[in-house]
């Protein structure tokens, strides 16, 4: 039996039928089920405009639901206990009528939660709806990314909802901070006091954050091309992970002891000022390669784009902290589509012994580094330098690592998705691996002065092939500092 237990309630899935719902949310609640965390009063509704007959639309969710959950994790007697929870509603989300057969679908939940896996241009009018419906007051509103396209746009997203929503009952969701190593992260800074003492200026000499994907666009070409990668990595995903490496310990576990301590780097950032951008930040776009031995399309020939575009799928740039804390250390961040392989570590490099007694020409060999790999093969590696050994090797240095790979440690364990996780908690009230409102306009305001540099010097993306780390100036932004991307190869 699960050592936790949830509160009933009922899952309103506005967009039940997009692909978020089809490949995420709905495998995620199913996984819930099968780990027995969903109370048996819980109920899901799925909604979406689509018209039609219910048993329809539940087959097809049904269809879907196997395509994404492994085959070995599929168990009958669950999917059918799973299935009786799931009803279907057709609704224009932008009927304040519609709301009426809402309301009476949902009376007797006492928590309703409704998850927005929409455009952001409906969240407001979504929650207009639901409170004039009498739903708001026993409602959480899940809003996914993006929120808007720069700050401005992600005010009026948020004003919007909290017309009728309080920040306590609002979950923006960044899934990265669902995944198993990044709350990992919250607890070996602050349940190791081995590398809390180390975690800052004195030890530290540069951290890096990789986010690299072997995929494309994969039929978003819309989406993705009005966003860029900065929009849609850095400015959540990326500086979230930043925050985590950075913040200073929080007093508690609570969420806005968290919270406040992510802000608080956040502002610390150093802005770019449009003369350092050029040295400090590369944007790249990809051209044709190969992926996987096999050609690959180009960013400016996939389906439905325009040839013209100049966003960047690439972005790759060094960050400041001004801080006590990490004044002097450089974040870099580094991000793409069609990379050679999936890849998110972070890389923490200490700094080197302030005295060196070994052979000299070993002396680029030494570094300690803690390498934080959160896909694929979730685990930490800490690099030591050790003795070689045999009689015949003297003092000779080697650097070895100390490691913890979380799926052969904990081999029982399956990892959970960041979208289980992120239900879980929701569903239990907890906001804390949920984003507030002004982490993500301090996130907005400092990637917006990087997107107005850019347009202020005419700036164009880099080609780079697929199937390569990025474009050639990305390793002139670190190397430029005396050093290298970790493990490139
Ligand atoms: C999403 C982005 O937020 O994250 C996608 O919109 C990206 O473009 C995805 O592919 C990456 O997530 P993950 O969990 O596969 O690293």
């Amino acid at each position: 039996m699960p050592a936790i237990t949830v509160d009933p309630c009922t899952f309103a899935l506005f967009g039940a039928l997009g692909d978020l719902a089809l490949r995420k949310l709905f495998p995620a609640l199913y996984q819930l089920d099968r780990a027995g965390l969903l109370h048996a009063d819980t109920r899901i509704l799925a909604l979406a405009r689509d018209v039609g007959d219910e048993r329809k639309h539940l087959a097809f969710i049904d269809e879907h639901l196997r395509r994404h959950v492994p085959n070995k994790e599929i168990d009958e007697t669950v999917m059918q206990r799973f299935q009786a929870r799931l009803s279907y509603l057709t609704m224009d989300f932008r009927d304040a009528v519609a709301y009426t057969t809402l309301a009476e679908r949902v009376a007797d939940a006492e928590t309703l939660i409704a998850y927005f896996a929409t455009p952001a241009s409906v969240y407001g009018p979504i929650c207009e709806n639901l409170a004039a419906a009498g739903l708001a007051e026993r409602a959480r509103v899940v809003l996914e990314k993006p929120i808007g396209h720069d700050l401005e746009s992600s005010r009026v997203v948020n004003e919007a909802v909290a017309q009728y929503f309080p920040e306590s009952r609002i979950y923006r969701i960044d899934h990265y901070l669902g995944k198993e190593t990044v709350q990992n992260l919250i607890a070996l800074r602050f349940a190791n006091s081995l590398f809390e003492t180390q975690w800052n200026q004195h030890h530290i000499s540069h951290v890096e954050i990789t986010v690299a994907e072997k995929v494309g666009i994969e039929g978003r070409w819309g989406y993705f091309d009005q966003a860029g990668q900065l929009r849609d990595m850095i400015q959540n995903h990326l500086l979230q992970l930043l925050c985590l490496i950075a913040m200073d310990p929080p007093s508690d576990l609570s969420a806005d002891s968290i919270r406040d301590e992510k802000v608080k780097v956040l502002k610390a950032l150093a802005p770019i000022t449009a003369d350092k951008l050029s040295q400090r930040v590369v944007r790249g776009q990809y051209t044709s390669g190969s992926s996987d031995g096999k050609p690959v399309p180009g960013y400016l020939e996939e389906e439905n784009s325009n040839a013209e575009s100049d966003t960047e799928t690439f972005v790759a740039l060094r960050a400041d902290i001004c801080n006590w804390r990490w004044s002097g250390v450089p974040f870099y961040l580094r991000t793409g589509k069609r990379m050679p392989q999936k890849l998110s570590q972070i890389v923490i490099h200490f700094k080197e012994p302030p005295f060196y007694i070994f052979a000299p020409e070993q002396r680029a060999l030494i570094s300690n580094r803690l390498i934080i790999r959160l896909q694929p093969d979730e685990g930490m590696s800490l690099q030591v330098m050790t003795k070689d050994q045999g009689l015949d090797k003297g003092m000779h240095l080697r650097s070895g690592p100390l490691q913890l790979n979380f799926s052969e440690t904990y081999k029982s364990a399956r990892i959970p998705d960041a979208y289980e996780r992120l239900l879980l908690e929701l569903m239990q009230g907890n906001q804390y691996l949920f984003v507030r409102k002004d982490e993500v306009e301090y996130a907005w305001r400092w990637c917006d002065q990087l997107i107005d540099g850019w347009k202020r010097l005419g700036d164009s993306p880099k080609p780079y092939a697929a199937g390569t780390w990025g474009p050639v100036a990305s390793i002139a932004l670190i190397t430029r500092d005396g050093r290298s991307w970790y493990g490139d190869l």
